[in-house]
């Protein structure tokens, strides 16, 4: 069955969680497909895992389009949600139409996310209007990170705290149909989590929103030298992945491959 928006609702209504993961290509989108998740994410977080940045910030919007377009080839039931990257949407509510019309138009996406809580309330609605689904992200919003000094726990004072029940409450009413809570408390992302009916989907937020995202190659551990405390790696993907490449160096070297069995007659 196609993961649909109303399906969303009703796994938050019958607290069955919402699992989401990152993808960048197709090949990866028919991996993460089959193994169940219910969204796909074209995340900006494709600047550091696939372009090799330190942060979000320089990717463009023809990036999302050329990925998300790649992701949707691959994906047969998930719902696929682009990312809007920075200043692609922050300017005017008209800039935040165009970009994510292109998202859906060219790029094929379902919905987008966008970064912002109660200061992007009007965008979302204006979206939501004309027909677009809309994907909140709160907490830690990683395309402030210049403005933070770095990745850092966001909601850690009463005040702060009280300014994110506040923005998950105005995306919430401005139409957003589900939003992502990064790097809170997790006692403060419970409280967001019980105070909406839209569902929240967490990443280093504990386990009581209602469902998780992980990025795919942190999940696979493509990378040994990331290892924070939010991720749990399902596989060795480095160690995998590059033992394959020793051992076909080597067969090359050896005269092992291609044998008889890979040549055409
Ligand atoms: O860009 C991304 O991958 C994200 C997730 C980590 C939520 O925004």
């Amino acid at each position: 069955m196609t993961v649909t928006i109303p399906h969303l609702y009703k796994k938050k209504k019958d607290r069955d969680p919402i699992v989401m993961v990152t993808a960048y290509d197709a090949t990866m989108a028919r991996i993460i497909d089959d193994g169940g998740a219910d969204i796909l994410l074209v995340g900006d977080s494709l600047g550091m895992v696939i372009q090799g940045r330190d942060n979000t910030l320089a990717v463009t919007l023809d990036e999302m389009i050329y990925h998300t377009r790649s992701v949707r080839r691959g994906s047969r039931r998930a719902l696929v949600v682009a990312d809007m990257p920075f200043l692609s949407y922050q300017v005017s509510s008209e800039a935040a139409i165009a970009s994510a019309g292109r998202l859906l138009k060219e790029g094929e996406a379902q919905a987008v996310k966008l970064e912002g809580g109660r200061h992007m309330a009007e965008t979302i609605q204006r979206l939501t209007d004309v027909g677009i689904p809309v994907m909140g992200h709160i907490g830690l919003e990683p395309q402030k990170v210049h403005a933070y000094g770095g990745y850092k726990l966001q909601g850690t004072t009463q005040e702060s705290a009280r300014h994110l029940l506040e923005d998950a409450a105005a995306i919430a009413k401005a139409g957003a149909f589900s939003v992502v809570i990064e790097g809170v408390p997790a006692q403060l992302a419970a409280e967001i989590t019980a105070s909406l009916a839209i569902p929240t989907i967490g990443i280093a937020s504990g386990a009581h929103c209602d469902g998780q995202v992980l990025v795919s190659y942190d999940l696979w551990g493509f990378n040994p030298d990331f290892n924070p405390k939010f991720v749990k790696r399902y596989c060795t993907g480095y160690q995998t992945l590059k033992q394959a490449v020793c051992d076909f160096t080597q067969d090359v070297r050896t005269g092992h491959f291609p044998n008889k069995s890979h040549t055409p007659k």
